[in-house]
């Protein structure tokens, strides 16, 4: 798949002015250097949400949210990540580089969401004039309404219906392959895919066919070959499962703001809460939720409720839920399980129970952390010391993936209650006593153990400062905390000279480092340090803040070249020629710093 250029996205946000972005659409205040406004992602009553017009970035301390001007689009606008830089491009009048725009600007794309867009006419054609599939409509209680709304439709019980309808125009015959209409038998002979089947189509997020959900009339018929109950399109260049749910456009029509989102499993689910007015249902396709859509749903809503079975299915499916939802638990998220009665789906409880009966089961449902907590201890006996050991082993991993904030150490904090073991492992603490004192031992007492930490924050708040460095360093080596994301740091800077705050952090997106980035990247001050040569009073904030990073930088290099200098000179008898040579180099390295 194409991608557009980072180059491309690093210069088109630096000439994007974040405050104005934000600023037509949230009241920002000026505070100083930086606006602040009551948070748009979450309900707050004073303003914890903040603009920075330097880092060009935005970042709310209530519920983490955070990002460039990009992002916020992403999340505000709910645009696609092509749509909003489309949209920003616009405003600063420059052109998204032709050939990297995918689907969204290729004409031949625009062709296939025709020809997509035409076999949906097509079959609700046919089911404006087919009594039988009416009759099932019927027979399950969807009403017109609902029926156009979900623009259903029925494919004629034949081979080429389809093809003789559209596909005269070789052109089109060929844009309704890609979409996934037909399917090919051994001679190589082209015929419908969906025969006999009621049609939901499977719209994007703007609303376009991209796909089909078929299924058979009445149960699924023994003896004559149907095939499986529901037939869904294959994945094609529009249409992957995992990323889209069924139903979210029409959510979306009925809503300005979806206060929830509940996830069922079912077309026919979605089709009878919406009709029964519980308006706020999506479907997986048949697949597990994954990762894609987790993050679409909380994109979309602050609360989201996962309906499934009550069976041993359910719960294997409910927990693959939990694996997807918890690297997305940012404050002001929530996530509820709603295990439904034996032999019972959304759609029979509906009818049964009405809205109000259903909204009560919600009501009721099981948050996360109950569900969490409840499943990894299933087999666990508490009262023992190895079952709680046990359960420690199997929770941290999984928490240690929450993102900073309130909810992640009430997660925590719930771990230890139950088990006595404190979710952060204890030997980081020891490693860390340990490193502080090798470090200290190799460069004396000016070492300071949070060097890394404050070089990272200044890189992250003004990235420019790592362009000052020479390409070849050797502080890599240094076994310390946080040295290998220093070092990935300094590369990237190096890699995109204009990257922002808010592109780094995106940079690291979902990685666990993330949240620990966006605390440094948002501290309100970086302490400069002191020991600086020159007089302080004639270098503005940004110069301070540069001599401390260089300082750090330099001082940590010391430490490396010490630590190197250390193994090699107690063996200097048998050091050969080049080993020779490069301690003679790291000595002459280290003696210009050694004046302090
Ligand atoms: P279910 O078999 O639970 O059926 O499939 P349902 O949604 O209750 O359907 P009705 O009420 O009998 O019409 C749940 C979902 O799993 C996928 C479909 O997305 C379906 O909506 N599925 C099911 C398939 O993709 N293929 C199948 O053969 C069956
Ligand atoms: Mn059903």
């Amino acid at each position: 798949m194409a991608r557009i250029p980072d180059a491309f996205i690093d210069d088109l946000l630096s000439r994007s002015d974040i405050v104005e972005v934000i600023g037509a659409r949230v009241p920002l205040k000026r505070q100083g250097k930086e606006y602040s406004a009551r948070c748009p992602f979450h309900d707050e009553r004073s303003p914890s949400f903040t603009v920075s017009p330097t880092k060009q970035f935005y970042h709310c301390f209530g519920c983490g949210a955070h990002g460039t001007a990009i992002s916020f689009l992403m999340n505000y606008d709910r645009l696609e990540f092509l749509d909003a830089v489309e949209e920003l491009a616009k405003r600063v009048g420059i052109e998204v580089p032709r050939d990297t725009l995918q689907r969204n600007a290729n004409p031949d794309s625009l062709d296939l969401y025709s020809a997509m867009e035409a076999a949906a006419k097509f079959f609700r054609k046919q089911l404006a004039q087919d009594g039988r599939a009416l009759g099932y409509f019927d027979s399950r209680g969807v009403d017109a309404d609902t029926r156009e709304r979900f623009a259903l439709g029925y494919a004629p019980d034949s081979f080429n219906a389809l093809r003789d309808a559209l596909g005269t125009d070789p052109r089109r015959m060929k844009l309704l392959e890609r979409g996934g209409m037909f399917s090919k038998n051994d001679r190589g002979h082209v015929y419908d895919k969906f025969r006999d089947r009621v049609m939901f189509p499977i719209l994007d997020r703007r609303g376009r066919t991209i796909a089909f959900g078929g299924r058979v009339l009445g149960a699924s018929k023994d003896g004559k070959d149907a095939g499986p109950k529901y037939l869904n399109s294959p994945e094609t260049e529009l249409f992957h499962k995992g990323r889209e749910l069924y139903g979210l456009w029409q959510v979306r029509q009925a809503h300005n703001k979806i206060p929830r989102l509940i996830v069922v499993e079912g077309y026919m689910d979605v089709i009878a809460l919406f009709q029964n007015g519980v308006d706020t249902a999506v479907a997986t396709l048949g697949t597990a939720t994954t990762p894609d859509h987790a993050e679409l749903l909380f994109r979309n809503a602050p609360d989201v409720f996962f309906c499934f079975d009550g069976d041993r299915a359910g719960r294997g499916a409910a927990w693959k839920a939990v694996e997807s939802v918890l690297p997305r638990m940012k404050d002001g998220r929530q996530a509820f399980f709603l295990f439904l009665p034996d032999g019972e789906d959304p759609d029979s409880l509906v009818r049964k129970e009405g809205r109000e009966g259903f909204d009560a089961r919600l009501q009721q449902a099981t948050p996360l952390s109950q569900f969490f907590f409840d499943s990894l201890s299933t087999d666990v006996n508490l009262g023992t010391l190895e079952g709680r050991g046990r359960l420690a082993e199997r929770a941290k991993p999984l928490l240690a993936q929450i993102p900073d904030g309130a909810f992640g150490d009430l997660m925590k904090q719930r771990l230890t209650e139950l088990t006595g073991v404190g979710a952060r492992p204890a030997p980081t603490e020891t490693q860390a006593a340990s490193q502080r004192a090798r470090a200290g031992a190799t460069a004396g007492p000016a070492t300071k153990p949070s060097l890394v930490r404050s070089a990272i924050t200044v890189l992250l708040q003004q990235p420019g400062v790592a362009l000052a460095l020479p390409s070849s360093l050797h502080f890599a080596s240094l076994d310390q905390p946080g040295v290998g994301l220093l070092v990935e740091l300094i590369e990237l800077v190096h890699q995109r000279p204009d990257i922002s705050t808010g592109l780094i952090l995106e940079h690291f997106g979902d990685r666990s480092e993330a949240a620990a980035l966006t605390k440094l990247a948002t501290a309100r001050a970086v302490e400069t340090t002191a020991a600086t040569p020159l007089d302080s009073r004639v270098l503005d904030d940004a110069d301070k803040r540069q001599q401390t990073f260089l300082d750090a930088i330099s001082r940590l290099e010391a430490q490396a070249i010490q630590q190197r200098i250390d193994i090699l000179q107690p063996r200097l008898s048998t050091l050969d020629e080049a080993e020779k040579h490069e301690l003679r180099e790291l000595l002459s390295l280290l003696r210009p710093s050694r004046r302090q």
